[in-house]
């Protein structure tokens, strides 16, 4: 039987970080995927050139069931950390917005720096292969790989979470937490578009397709400044994406599409100042022409602004700053960024990421239930937790 000390599985972020971690410090390290190639989802990531960090990394962009849970490996790796390790591969950077790093080339990038760090620390990759029967061992564990069996004294889960099965997400990090008496918290797909009734869909086809800087919130309070979309199956953009992490079936959400203004004193001052505009002119001085159209149209805004009564004005102002929606679903894993829920932190040491029932067993990456927002906090996560477990393991 082959022997090592460390067997990563799962050749994603978390997975990669950790085994080169461990191999720094001496470890054998076997690292194994049935993909048949490594760091897919780093591939597909911002768009292919992979948000990899955000320099506002703080526990509060992350949902957990123990939001402090986190903190202890955001903390010990923190995105300058990832920025000086991109800077010894010489690989460019920029911020888009709102702290949100990303290559200037592509991510590929990431992906050859992972697996370069990983060979000079001599780690073992074996990609297309199965690992199955997992035992712990008085010393250990042993599983098989591709057939195979492999003995090992740390056994890492960096599995991810559910979402784009189409890539080889599967459920297995799950399964093995419970096998070995670890809570689950109930997963859920986040960061995902969400999805209106058929009827509401025809009433807003005129809009498909229209972007708009809005500032959404949850019936939970949470709130997101950032673009959002109107889509032939409901509403995307950044904003909703966010909130979506929040909203739970059954909820409304409310959106304003004027952030910062108070759309009734816009009105207002537009019937002194602009009286022979009309309505639908005014309201395209702030929001997209077609999204002013619809407004107009829906609130039977026919007329010059002059003419138009407080109650009108006041109703348009209400659908421009307190457009308040119930989505009936999402899009579910299919298009999902992430995967909310997941291992249960109570059951996990926050410093090495080891279930404190199953000594050498750790869990790494999006399969805890940590999930960040949209921006690179997921990636910046993972880092964390895979540097984390690589010091223990
Ligand atoms: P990850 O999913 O990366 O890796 C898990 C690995 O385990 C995979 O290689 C998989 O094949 C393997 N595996 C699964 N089951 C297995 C089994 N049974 N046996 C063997 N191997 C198995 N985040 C961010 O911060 N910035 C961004 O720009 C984006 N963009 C983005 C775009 C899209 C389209 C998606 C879907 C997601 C993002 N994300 C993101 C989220 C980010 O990709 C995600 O949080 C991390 O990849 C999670 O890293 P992990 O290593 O935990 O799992």
């Amino acid at each position: 039987m082959d022997k090592v000390d460390v067997v990563v599985i799962g050749a994603g972020a978390a997975g990669m970080m950790c085994a080169i971690e461990a191999g720094k410090r001496g470890r054998t390290v076997l690292v194994v995927d049935h993909a048949h190639v490594a760091g897919e989802k780093i591939r597909i990531s911002g768009g292919g050139r992979c948000n990899f960090t955000n320099t506002r990394t703080a526990p509060e962009a992350f949902l957990s069931k123990n939001p402090r849970f986190a903190i202890s490996a955001l903390r010990r790796y923190r995105p300058q950390d990832f920025i000086a390790l991109m800077g010894r591969h010489n690989i460019a950077w920029h911020e888009k917005t709102l702290g949100q790093l990303f290559c200037d080339d592509s991510a590929r990038q990431i992906i050859d720096m992972l697996l370069n760090e990983m060979r000079r620390a001599g780690v073992t990759l074996r990609l297309g292969v199965k690992a199955e029967a997992i035992e712990k061992t008085a010393d250990g564990f042993t599983l098989s790989v591709g057939g195979a069996p492999v003995a090992c004294a740390s056994l890492v889960i960096a599995t991810g979470g559910k979402s784009i099965p189409k890539m080889g997400a599967t459920g297995f990090g799950y399964d093995i937490a419970t096998r070995f008496g670890l809570k689950v918290v109930e997963t859920r797909p986040a960061l995902v578009p969400l999805t209106f009734e058929i009827g509401l869909l025809e009433r807003l086809s005129a809009v498909t397709g229209v972007a708009v800087d809005v500032r959404v919130s949850a019936e939970n309070r949470a709130r997101f400044e950032e673009a959002m979309l109107f889509t032939h199956r409901g509403l995307s953009g950044p904003a909703v994406l966010q909130i979506s992490s929040y909203w739970r079936e059954g909820q409304a959400i409310t959106v304003d599409m004027a952030p910062g203004l108070d759309f009734f004193d816009v009105l207002r001052r537009h019937r002194t100042e602009t009286a022979r505009l009309p309505l639908q002119g005014v309201l395209a001085q702030y929001l997209p022409r077609r999204l002013a159209q619809h407004i107009a149209d829906t609130e039977g805004a026919a007329g010059n602004v002059a003419d138009a009564g407080d109650k009108l004005l006041r109703r348009i102002a209400d659908a421009v700053n307190r457009w308040t929606v119930k989505p009936v679903g999402s899009e579910g894993y299919r298009t999902a960024e992430v995967t909310l829920g997941g291992v249960d932190t109570d059951d996990l040491d926050q410093r090495t990421l080891m279930a404190k029932a199953a000594p050498g067993l750790h869990f790494i990456g999006e399969v805890v239930d940590v999930t960040g927002w949209l921006g690179g906090y997921n990636f910046q996560w993972a880092w964390a937790s895979g540097w984390c477990a690589g010091q223990a393991v």
